[in-house]
């Protein structure tokens, strides 16, 4: 029997550690308790909010409708030859599964171990790191419609994933709950060391060919020397995204700032929002109980007892200076639940 719990604190089931309310709360162990709420046309009509590890989401206030926690676990695999397909539920904690793999030898997200979060969001969000993204293994994912009360699968091309981007941020937005994704993954990784930060370490601890393990260890390493641990230090990683512009806006960005670091996208440049934000002076800033990290000024921290709207107010002020200094507009990252 599915439990509608009222006036539960959201302060533990948010990174950034906001301490606001939501007026009514259900937690979701199996799939078809989904079906079971919403049998119920009450919930049909109440504002709603899918949480799952809570990692990337600002509460500005109080949440005046249902909260929805996913808590639907389970790890499944299926080898056939060297490919492995991991099916896990979408409440599983994501770190839990890169660990399940690299354990196993399993090859193809060990670049994004450490990312907080659960499995279910991965795909919302593309979540993505040290030069791969969840696209690059995804294989489908299985998901409840709201509207319908049926499920229905979703393969890659069914979800326009792009940088921190799905078609459930956009085009199907709010209508649909993951429960269950599922990864191809590979018996025989193809490691992928590119991004500097991962082979100076791998170097300094003398690994000349590194394992499945040793790369989830030193992207491990990378991640807790620049990222807040946010069960210590209230945050939700990036808080903003790495802004994608123009060739033509670019050249005029760097002729005044050569040292813009920049990496190509396509036809266009993706600026890295951290050093645009260090320019204007951000970095390590504490300002009431907020601020940025001093190590990742692309990092918003809560040092105690912040309110959203606090933090909010924060990452506008930052928008405004980086377009004043540069004329390049930052775009938040983090959902902001108002
Ligand atoms: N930089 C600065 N100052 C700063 C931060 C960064 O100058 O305070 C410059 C440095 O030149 C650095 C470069 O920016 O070399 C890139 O910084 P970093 O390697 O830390 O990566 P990022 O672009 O800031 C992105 C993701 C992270 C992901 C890392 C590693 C986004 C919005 N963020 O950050 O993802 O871990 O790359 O791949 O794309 C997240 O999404 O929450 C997240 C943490």
């Amino acid at each position: 029997m599915l439990q509608i719990q009222e006036n539960i604190s959201l302060k533990n089931f948010n990174t950034f550690g906001i301490d606001v309310s939501a007026r009514y709360y259900v937690e979701i162990c199996h799939e078809d308790e989904l079906v079971e709420l919403f049998l119920d046309p009450q919930w049909l009509d109440t504002k709603r909010l899918v949480l799952g590890g809570g990692s990337n989401m600002l509460f500005k206030d109080d949440f005046n409708g249902l909260v929805i926690r996913i808590n639907i676990r389970g790890i499944e695999r299926r080898l056939q030859n060297n490919d492995v397909f991991v099916e896990a539920g979408a409440g599983e904690v994501w770190n839990d599964l890169v660990n399940y793999c690299v354990d196993r030898g399993y090859g193809g997200i060990e670049n994004l171990s450490l990312i907080p979060g659960s499995v279910g969001a991965s795909p919302v969000q593309n979540i993505g790191a040290y030069g791969v993204e969840l696209k690059d293994v995804f294989k489908s994912c299985r998901a409840f419609e709201i509207a319908s009360g049926q499920f229905k699968t979703f393969i890659k091309t069914d979800c326009s994933f792009a940088y921190r981007e799905s078609v459930f941020k956009g085009a199907l937005k709010e209508q649909y709950i993951i429960v269950s994704v599922k990864l191809h993954l590979s018996l025989l990784p193809n490691l992928n060391l590119k991004y500097g930060a991962i082979e100076q370490e791998l170097q300094s601890r003398n690994i000349s060919e590194p394992t499945l393990k040793d790369v989830s260890k030193v992207v491990s390493h990378i991640r807790v020397s620049k990222l807040p641990d946010p069960s210590t230090i209230g945050n939700a990683g990036s808080f903003f995204k790495n802004p994608i512009i123009s060739r033509a806006q670019f050249e005029e960005v760097h002729s005044k700032f050569p040292e813009v670091v920049n990496y190509p996208a396509g036809d266009d440049f993706k600026l890295a929002a951290g050093w645009l934000i260090e320019q204007c002076g951000w970095k390590g800033k504490i300002v009431g109980n907020t601020g940025t990290w001093q190590n990742q000024a692309l990092v918003l921290v809560n040092h105690g007892g912040a309110t959203g709207e606090e933090v909010y107010s924060l990452s506008s002020q930052i928008i405004d200076s980086v377009y004043s200094k540069f004329g390049v507009l930052l775009e938040r990252e983090v959902n902001i639940v108002a």
